[in-house]
């Protein structure tokens, strides 16, 4: 479970700590498979649950101090971020008695980008589901989010969003990361082996396994090959509600 744990020494995570948490998420991973439940969401639910399976995106704690830790379990609400805010999340997790079913679910990372930076791309044919967007605009607030799961597509850690307190992730990258160069903010971070994402920047990739397009943030360094998928969004009130593509998407683990 890779939200819940204790902060391992009490400022942030080093890069060793990070690849101890990756392989313990991967082995919990394991074990639910095996059970027949739900790992990732790859799997259909089981056939006896009596609880449910949530479109809309909840909080999820992070092992360090961080502004949305009080929130979780709560659903996450497109006003709940200032701009450049991220958080942890999980979509489409199983509920039971309104409770999260830990392990569940896909992990999401939500981002709150520059409503109006000219330099947000988004560069595909494909359509989101009827209803939803690869991300979510508020025109009348000038809120628009950007949700991604946070499964690495090089080896399946969790990336992070501003999270990593004691290594600086390396900036020279492969292509132009706007949310660097021009707003100063590092990319999202897979601190395992370095790979970086860009949240400004979407783009279509072709998955490795299955030969599907999909639409994710752009890689703008480290050894992965391709964009960490995004989860297509709409709002339900303020409620952030993720949409479904082809789960093929998010087959890297
Ligand atoms: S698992 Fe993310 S960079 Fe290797």
């Amino acid at each position: 479970m890779p939200w819940e744990g204790e902060e391992p020494n009490g400022r942030g995570w080093t890069r060793r700590e990070w690849a101890k948490l990756a392989i313990a998420t991967g082995a919990v991973g394991s074990v639910i498979a095996l059970g027949g439940t739900v790992s990732g969401q790859l799997l259909p639910p089981p056939a006896r649950f009596d609880g449910d399976l949530r479109e809309e995106i909840y909080y999820t704690k992070w092992p360090t101090e961080a502004w949305w830790n009080g929130r979780q379990g709560h659903a996450v609400e497109v006003s709940d971020f200032q701009e450049w805010q991220g958080a942890t999340g999980v979509w489409r997790g199983l509920f039971l008695h309104g409770q999260w079913v830990p392990g569940t679910g896909f992990p999401v990372l939500v981002i709150r980008v520059p409503y109006d930076a000219p330099e947000f791309q988004v560069l595909t044919d494909l359509a989101p589901p009827k209803g939803f967007s690869f991300y979510f605009d508020d025109p009348v607030r000038q809120i628009r989010m950007v949700t991604v799961v946070d499964r690495c597509t090089h080896l399946c850690c969790n990336p992070g969003w501003h999270v990593i307190t004691d290594t600086k992730p390396y900036r020279d990258y492969r292509v132009p990361s706007p949310t660097y160069s021009v707003y100063g903010q590092d990319p999202i971070f897979c601190i395992c082996h370095g790979s970086q994402y860009d949240p400004l920047l979407l783009t279509t990739n072709v998955h490795p396994r299955s030969g599907v397009r999909y639409v994710g943030a752009t890689h703008v360094h480290g050894p992965t090959q391709r964009a960490l998928p995004v989860v297509p969004l709409r709002v339900d009130g303020t409620v952030l509600v993720g949409g479904m593509s082809d789960p093929r998407w998010y087959e890297y683990c």
